[in-house]
This record gives structure tokens, sequence and C-alpha cells, in this order.
């Protein structure tokens, strides 16, 4: 009989506050997006084939063997064989995916995610989600230059997170459910290019980012103690001021402004962009019975897809 293909998967992620100011070590807070998600399937090849990654959404098929350091695919894998003080194994590991790419999803993070638990499964070993988000806080370097590891945390523990760059993962307990709509304008925006444009001005305009990043923090906990209360009427304006300071920061986009006027005229507690901006997505707080209204009203102002998820209460 032939050997059974292991699978494993991962979510997206969306950010609800403190993007870009957690990477100076404010804190920030993430959700995973169940309803997209990169998959790893693993299968046994014959003996000597060494181990092969093939991601066909993008074209690519490497060979760990001969591939370069910095391919993201081949560095996930290979910390992953280190990390399990393993030998490269013959076996042909299939990455597939729903999460767009470059627009603020998570996709990378996913992919390494998948990827890491697929292959330590294979070789028979499961992972703690704090050793997977290590490892692919790793491949995250190689995405995003300076990454403050936001993505894999909440990707790799698949909960509700409160975050601090430096400091043990918070999993964040959310006393009400609530419903948000994600809107993709379609345009990508690859994070590294963002965060490392943020620097710049960070650099020459210290003390006026600063501020900006300390408004943001405030805004976070804030969030952070609505969420936990079950204060869901609170959060809508704490997005609508967080999107109102990614705009002083110089993150985001017409479109992005377009599609967070449109949910919030259609009736969204608030929206704001998530992710690292300039494109990408946005996401709206919605009551249930608006989701159909605000989900039409954005795509009809052009969005590309739009996604509803809910947030459960944690037990
Ligand atoms: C990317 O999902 C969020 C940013 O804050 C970058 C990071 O935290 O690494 C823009």
């Amino acid at each position: 009989m032939a050997p059974v293909p292991i699978q494993s998967s991962a979510p997206g992620k969306a950010i609800l506050f403190g993007e870009h100011a957690v990477v100076y070590e404010r804190p920030a807070i993430a959700v995973p997006v169940m309803q997209v998600r990169a998959t790893a399937t693993v299968e046994p090849a014959p003996p000597g084939s060494g181990l092969t990654l093939v991601a066909s959404d993008l074209g690519k098929s490497i060979a760990l063997a001969t591939a370069p350091r910095d391919e993201p695919l081949a560095a996930a894998a290979r910390s992953t064989l280190a990390h399990l003080s393993a030998p490269e194994p013959d076996a042909t590991l299939a990455i597939s995916s729903t999460i767009p790419i470059a627009s603020g999803l998570g996709s990378g993070a996913a992919v390494s995610t998948a990827l890491v638990r697929g292959l330590a499964s294979f070789l028979g070993h499961t992972l703690e989600p704090a050793e997977v988000s290590a490892l692919v806080f790793e491949v995250e370097k190689i995405h995003h230059g300076t990454p403050s590891g936001i993505d894999n945390t909440v990707i790799a523990y698949e909960q509700p997170v409160y975050f601090v760059l430096g400091r043990p993962v918070e999993r964040l307990t959310v006393g009400a459910p609530f419903t948000l709509l994600i809107g993709d304008t379609g345009k990508l925006s690859p994070t590294k290019k963002v965060v490392r444009s943020v620097r710049r001005v960070w650099r020459r305009e210290l003390a006026r980012y600063d501020a900006l990043f300390d408004q943001v923090g405030d805004i976070t906990d804030q969030a952070r103690r609505a969420i936990e209360t079950g204060d869901i009427d609170a959060l809508g304006p704490l997005m609508d001021e967080n999107h109102a300071l990614l705009i002083e920061l110089g993150v985001s986009s017409s479109q992005l402004n377009e599609l967070v006027e449109t949910a919030r005229f259609a009736g969204a507690l608030g929206a704001k962009l998530s992710g690292a901006g300039r494109g990408g997505n946005m996401i709206a707080l919605v009551e249930d019975d608006l989701t159909e209204d605000v989900t039409e009203a954005l795509r009809e102002a052009g969005a590309k897809r739009v996604i509803c998820t809910r947030v459960a209460t944690t037990d």
C-alpha cells in the first residue's frame, strides 16, 4: 500500500492594531484568519532523491541540496532539519496557499509555518507553537528584513495575540465575539519595502515618528481592554484613530482610504488598513446584520476580494 502523504496547514492573519509601531517595540494585536490557509503536503521520494520543495502556484521546484541560502522555502526546511538534528529526507514537499501574497495577510509566514510543521511531522515530530514560531521568524527575516515577529507568532499559535517585541507571547482573551470584513485593494505591496521606507523616515524624523508610535501603542492598549471586556462598540473608533495615525506615518494609499471610508459610510463601526499598507488589505468591524451591505459596498468601491472572519470568544 502506498504511504499516505502527510499534510499540515497554517492560517492567514490580520493585524487589528499596532502595525509598524510594533517594529519599534510598541504593542500590537493580531488574529488568525482561518478562511485562508497555506498547506504543505509531504510524500516520500525514491532513495537518493533528497528533498524537493514544490510551490506550483509560484512556478517553483527547488532541490534543497542546491538551493541558495536565502531562498525562503529552503531556509525554512534547513532550519527545521537543523532544529531536529535530522538528515535531509528523500521526499517531495508541495506547498499551496489560498492566502494572497504581499497583501498583509501573512502569506510568507503561513507558508513557512505549514512547511516547518509538515516536514517535522514527516520526520515523526510534533513541534510546539513556540518552536514553530522561532523557526519561522528566521525565515521572516529573509522576507521582511527587520520583522517584529508578530506574523509568525499569531500564525504559529493560531490564536489572537497581544504582542510586544522581545516579550513572552500573550494570548489575548476575547470577552465577546466580533466580526471583521477584510477587503483587498488588489495592489501588491511587499512588507519589506514599506517597513524599510518607514525606517528611513523614522531616522530623519525621530521625535515625530516616535510620538506617533506612542499614540498607536496607547490605542492598542485601549483596544486590548475593550476586547478583553467585550466592549466591542469601543473598538470601532479606536480602529479609526489607528488608521488616521497610519496615514500620518505615510503607509496608507488612496485605494485603502477609499475602502476604509466606504466601509464606514456603509455602517461599519470602524475601519483601518491592516498589515504593512500602501496596498494589500483593510479591515472593517461590522455588526452581523450589516456584513452583506458592507461587503457589497466594498466590492462596488473596487475591493478585489472580501473575506468575512469572526473572532470568537476565548475560554
Ligand atoms: C506586517 O504584517 C506588520 C508590520 O508591522 C511589520 C512587522 O511587524 O514585522 C508592518
